[in-house]
């Protein structure tokens, strides 16, 4: 007979709470009748030539574990494309993830020990905050404000909060959900702030191909990586969900200081990602269409 009652798990995971967000995807999905504006995706589907590319993998029998930091192609493939973005990022800076939950799991467990503080900026989309909060985190939220129509980070605010018990800031920037994105100033202002207390940067950019000023290399938003030097204590979480429309792949990578990967290799399972990188096709070819 099982005798073990509730609660049998850690507090911290009987204290999660469902997100609204999915309650509303439940409750809409499948009717034809109503849009899905739930989850941040698109309503088209994943570009054929890389389903093409998934099939001939499969076909090929290519079905086995994979390297923990993933396939080698795929990571050279994404430091190719992270450096033409953000200058030189080598295949010694970054994992493949089962998607860009998973790379923020990772570098939670990586970086937050219990009892830690974590400043998050807020409104943030919520698996943000609960990485760090499952780690047994204690977090300060640093709200934006509306000014003008517009979403503002109190940049004062925001230094004030970050101290050198801060051990990680939470900054997802194009922000999920209000759209709001930092400016590239104000990323080297954070960072220079964070150098000087000894705290890690987390940064969510899995949006930054979505971004429709025309002054941008390639749409592309401003990145932390744009104004760190390798080894800052820098964590950059990335996903092929959103610009390449590939929600329901789980697939996403980490940019991180080189002295972190082979911790992270340790602490990741492989994955077997679907070997589609190294078919040849331009990851700038791409319909970055919402
Ligand atoms: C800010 C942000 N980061 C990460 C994710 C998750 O990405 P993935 O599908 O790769 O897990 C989402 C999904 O909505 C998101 O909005």
């Amino acid at each position: 007979m099982n005798t073990i009652q509730p609660p049998f798990m850690r507090q911290t995971v009987m204290d999660l709470e469902e997100s609204r967000i999915r309650e509303v995807a439940n409750a809409g999905m499948g009717r034809p009748d109503v849009l899905a504006f739930w989850f941040g995706e698109s309503d088209e589907v994943t570009p054929a030539v890389v389903r093409q590319a998934a099939i001939d993998s499969l076909q090929k029998g290519e079905t086995f574990y994979a390297h923990n930091l993933g396939l080698p192609e795929l990571r050279q493939a994404v430091s190719d494309y992270m450096s033409a973005l953000h200058g030189p990022i080598g295949v010694d800076r970054l994992a493949i993830t089962s998607g860009g939950v998973n790379a923020l799991m990772l570098a939670a467990q990586a970086l937050v020990d219990a009892g830690d503080e974590a400043v998050a900026v807020t409104p943030v989309w919520p698996n943000l905050t609960a990485q760090a909060l499952v780690m047994g985190a204690h977090l300060k939220r640093v709200s934006l404000r509306p000014v003008d129509g517009q979403w503002q980070l109190d940049m004062a605010a925001l230094k004030a909060a970050i101290t050198p018990a801060t051990r990680l800031l939470i900054v997802n920037s194009p922000n999920n959900p209000t759209g709001w994105t930092l400016s590239r100033a104000e990323q080297a202002e954070i960072l220079a702030h964070c150098r000087q207390t000894g705290t890690w940067v987390l940064a969510d950019e899995v949006y930054e191909r979505l971004y429709y000023e025309t002054d941008t290399f390639n749409g592309c938003a401003p990145s932390f990586l744009d104004v760190a030097e390798p080894d800052d204590r820098l964590v950059v979480v990335h996903s092929f969900s959103k610009s390449f429309l590939m929600t329901g792949w789980r697939l996403g990578w980490l940019v991180m200081p080189a002295a972190m990967t082979p911790h992270i290799r340790l602490l990741k399972y492989p994955i077997r990602e679907r070997n589609f990188a190294p078919h040849g096709f331009d990851f700038f070819d791409f319909p970055f269409a919402f």
